[in-house]
C-alpha cells in the first residue's frame, strides 16, 4: 500500500442527504457547494420549479435532468477533505434508483423541516441508512421560520424513527425573533444577527456554560429559555458517544437555516469531522476488501439513461471501494469474465461533466455504458476476483400491466423488456397462470421513463394499464398453491421465478394471513 493511497482514501467523504421534498436539500446543497468553491453562485443546482413542469412531457422532465442528473454526485475539497455528495432525488424523480444510491455512501444527512417534522420520505429514506447501520446526521431547517419546539422535534426523531438523538448545538429563538445558536459542541454562541450587536458572529462560553453577563443577549427571554432547555438536555439527554453515532444509533442534531446560510458553516465543519472516511466492503464470500488495497474494484450502484438529450447516452455509476482508478486503465467484469479497457469515464460536477483521470475508494465515477452493465456489478483489476455483495430489491408499491401495442413487436419488446429490467428501471412480475406482464416501481416516474426508452431505444410501443397501489409480499416456494388466489389478491413470479401475491390493500392482506397462518408473507425492504 503506498502512503498516498492511504492519504487519498482517508481524506474521502462520501454522502447522501436524504430529506422529505421541500424540506431544503437542493437549498442546503447549494450553500454546502459554496463553501467548497464548486460552484459560484447559489441556483446552480437545479432549474427551480419553473411552473411549467408537465409529468407527462420526457422532453421536459430530461431537460430538467439535464441539470438534476449532472448533479448525481458532486464533489469539492474542504478543511483538507475531498467531500462526495450523491443526490437522491425526492419529488417526481423518486425511484429505486434513490434507494440503491444509499447503498453507495458512508453517511447520510437528514434534512427536517423544522415546522413539519418527519414526513414520510423521510421515514422511508431513513429505514434504508438505518438497514445499512451507517452514520446519520440530522439539520433541522428552516429555523429563520416560526416552527415547532425544538424538544419536540428531538422528541419526533426518537419516537418515531427510534433513534437517539444529540443536538450538537440549539436554538436561540425561531422565526423573527433568531437570535443564535447555543453551540454546545464548540462551546460558543453563533450570532443570527452579529450586525445587532458588536459585529462578532461567535460569543465564546464562559466555565459555566455562560455568555458573560454584561452581554446584551443575556438578559433576552430566548436566551433564557435557550439555556433551560440546554440545562434538561444536559441532565435527561443522551451523551455524545462517537461510537453510537458511527453505529448509526445516534444521530447528532444540528439546527440552522439553509436559505439564509446560517449554521450550514458550523454543521459541514464539524459533520466532516465525524462522518466516517471509506470503509472496508463486504463481499459474497462474506469477505471484506480494503479501501487501501492496492488493485481497483467497485460496483455498480446506479444505471442512468438518456443524461443527456443530445448524447442518448447510458451511464453506469460506479462506487469506488478499493485501490485507484485510473483512466485506460484494464477491469473485469465479474459477472461475464470479460476484460474492459475503461476509456470513457466521466466524473460529475454541479455544472459540468468532466473526464476523470483516477479516483479511489469512496470516490464515485460514471462510465459510458452500451450494455454491458447491470445493479450490482463489480468491477476489478488486475487479480483479485471479488464480486462485492448483491444490492437489495425494493418492494415496489405501484404497479402497471404491460402489452405491447403492436403484437409483430413481440421481439423488441422482449429484449427491451430484458434489458430495462436487468438495468434495475423497473421490476417485472408474471401472472402465474395467464403470464401477463405486471411491473412494479416504487415511484411514477420509473413507468413514464420506461415507456419512453422502450419507444426510443427498443422502437416498441407499450400499453402500460394501471393497476394502482398494491402490497407485494413473498412467499416461500413451498407454500405455493393456486387456490390461494382471489379477486383481492394477484399470485406472480419475479424474475427469479419467485412467487408472490400483489394484494389489493393491507385489509385484504391481512385477511388472507388470517386465513392461511402457516403461510409466511415476506417484505423486501
Ligand atoms: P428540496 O430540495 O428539499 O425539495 O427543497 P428546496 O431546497 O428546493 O427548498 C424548498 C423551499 O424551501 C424553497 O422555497 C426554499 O427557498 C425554501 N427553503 C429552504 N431552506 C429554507 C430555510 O432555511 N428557510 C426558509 N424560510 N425557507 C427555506 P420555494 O419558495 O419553494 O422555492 P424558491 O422559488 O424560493 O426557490
Amino acid at each position: 500500500m503506498s502512503l498516498n493511497l492511504k492519504e487519498a482514501v482517508d481524506s474521502r467523504r462520501t454522502f447522501a442527504i436524504i430529506s422529505h421534498p421541500d424540506a431544503g436539500k437542493t437549498t442546503i446543497t447549494e450553500q454546502l457547494l459554496l463553501f467548497g468553491g464548486a460552484i459560484r453562485q447559489a441556483g446552480t443546482v437545479k432549474g427551480k420549479k419553473t411552473g411549467n413542469f408537465a409529468k407527462s412531457d420526457w422532453m421536459e422532465i430530461e431537460k430538467q435532468r439535464g441539470i438534476s442528473v449532472t448533479s448525481s454526485v458532486m464533489q469539492f475539497d474542504y478543511d483538507g477533505k475531498r467531500v462526495n455528495i450523491l443526490d437522491t432525488p425526492g419529488h417526481e424523480d423518486f425511484s429505486e434508483d434513490t434507494y440503491r444510491t444509499l447503498m453507495a455512501v458512508d453517511a447520510a444527512v437528514m434534512v427536517v423541516d423544522s415546522a413539519k417534522g418527519i414526513e414520510a420520505q423521510t421515514k422511508k429514506l431513513f429505514q434504508v441508512c438505518r438497514m445499512r447501520g451507517i452514520p446519520i446526521f440530522t439539520f433541522m431547517n428552516k429555523l429563520d421560520r416560526d416552527g415547532r419546539e425544538p424538544l419536540d422535534l428531538l422528541a419526533e426523531l426518537e419516537e418515531v424513527l427510534e433513534i437517539e438523538s444529540y443536538p450538537m448545538n440549539w436554538p436561540i429563538g425561531m422565526g423573527k425573533g433568531l437570535e443564535g445558536l447555543y453551540d454546545v459542541y464548540h462551546k460558543r454562541v453563533e450570532l443570527h444577527r452579529p450586525e445587532k450587536y458588536d459585529g462578532e458572529r461567535f460569543i465564546e462560553l464562559n466555565e459555566d456554560g455562560d455568555i458573560p453577563a454584561d452581554h446584551p443577549l443575556h438578559k433576552d427571554s430566548v436566551y433564557t429559555q435557550a439555556m433551560e432547555d440546554v440545562e434538561l438536555l444536559t441532565e435527561a439527554g443522551n451523551e455524545f458517544s462517537e461510537e453510537r453515532i458511527a453505529e448509526g444509533k445516534l444521530t447528532p442534531v444540528f439546527f440552522g437555516s439553509a436559505l439564509t446560510n446560517f449554521g450550514v458553516q458550523t454543521f459541514l465543519e464539524t459533520f466532516l469531522q465525524f462522518a466516517p472516511k471509506p470503509s472496508a466492503h463486504k463481499t459474497l464470500a462474506e469477505e471484506t476488501v480494503s479501501p487501501y488495497e492496492k488493485e481497483f474494484s467497485g460496483f455498480v450502484f446506479k444505471i442512468q439513461a438518456n443524461m443527456n438529450p443530445a448524447h442518448r447516452d447510458r451511464i453506469a455509476f460506479i462506487r469506488v471501494c478499493s485501490g485507484e482508478f485510473e483512466r485506460g486503465m484494464d477491469v473485469f467484469l465479474e459477472r461475464t469474465g470479460k476484460k474492459f479497457k475503461l476509456t470513457n469515464s466521466t466524473q460529475f460536477m454541479a455544472d459540468s461533466r468532466e473526464t476523470v483521470e483516477s479516483a479511489v475508494a469512496g470516490d464515485i465515477i460514471g462510465l459510458y455504458d452500451t450494455g454491458n452493465y447491470q445493479i450490482g456489478d463489480t468491477l476489478y483489476s488486475g487479480k483479485m476476483k471479488v464480486a462485492y455483495e448483491e444490492l437489495p430489491q425494493f418492494t415496489p408499491e405501484l404497479f402497471m400491466k404491460v402489452t405491447a401495442k403492436n403484437v409483430m413487436k413481440q421481439k423488441s419488446f422482449h429484449k427491451g423488456m430484458d434489458q430495462l429490467v436487468q438495468e434495475g428501471a423497473i421490476q417485472l412480475y408474471k401472472t402465474i397462470l395467464t403470464e401477463d406482464y405486471i411491473i412494479g416501481a416504487v415511484g411514477q416516474l420509473q413507468f413514464e421513463v420506461f415507456q419512453h426508452r422502450m419507444l426510443n431505444e427498443y422502437n416498441t410501443e407499450v400499453i402500460l394499464t394501471p393497476m394502482g397501489n398494491k402490497t407485494a409480499r413473498w412467499i416461500n416456494e413451498e407454500d405455493l398453491d393456486e387456490r390461494m388466489s382471489s379477486s383481492r389478491n394477484i399470485l406472480v413470479k419475479d424474475r427469479y421465478n419467485q412467487p408472490l401475491f400483489l394484494f389489493e390493500n393491507q385489509f385484504a392482506m391481512r385477511w388472507f394471513a388470517d386465513k392461511y397462518p402457516d403461510v409466511e408473507l415476506k417484505a423486501l425492504l
